[in-house]
């Protein structure tokens, strides 16, 4: 299929935009300072804390799961059974004292952090899917 852009040059922080692409949809997230910090203080609570699936991308598999710590990109459908979770920032309750954004699947409650890492104990057995992307220089976001 043809390949898919989102320019994020006016990103804010925090802010997420939707792509579609291959008929998925695409989450990229300008994640703040904060958001990165908080991304140890979960590592003890996740399921699928290397990203084992064969299917990742190698840039999947460090803590932030991206190219740049800052920007994240990840297919927005959860693991489980294929709902969309919903994008919680500064409004998260994962369980897990100090986290204060992520992403809530309201089908049957799994959680996610700022990576799309799967917490432990839902339903979810593993991350959100990390699409094959490229960055130019401009902070153009390349899908393909
Ligand atoms: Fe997301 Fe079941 S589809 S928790």
């Amino acid at each position: 299929g043809a390949a898919v852009t989102a320019n994020i040059s006016k990103l804010e922080p925090g802010q997420l935009i939707r792509v579609e692409w291959r008929g998925k949809p695409v989450w990229v997230v300008k994640r703040t300072p904060e958001m990165l910090e908080t991304l140890t203080k979960v590592e003890p609570n996740l399921r699928d804390p290397g990203s084992e699936d064969p299917q990742q991308p190698d840039y999947a598999k460090n803590q932030h799961r991206s190219k740049k710590p800052e920007l994240f990109v990840a297919v927005g459908i959860c693991t489980h059974l294929g709902c969309s979770p919903t994008y919680k920032m500064n409004d998260f309750d994962a369980h897990v004292e100090g986290i204060a954004s992520g992403f809530f699947c309201p089908c049957h409650g799994s959680t996610y952090d700022m990576a799309g890492r799967v917490f432990a104990g839902v339903p979810a057995p593993k991350n959100l899917m990390i699409p094959p992307y490229m960055l130019s220089e401009n902070d153009t976001v390349l899908l393909i």
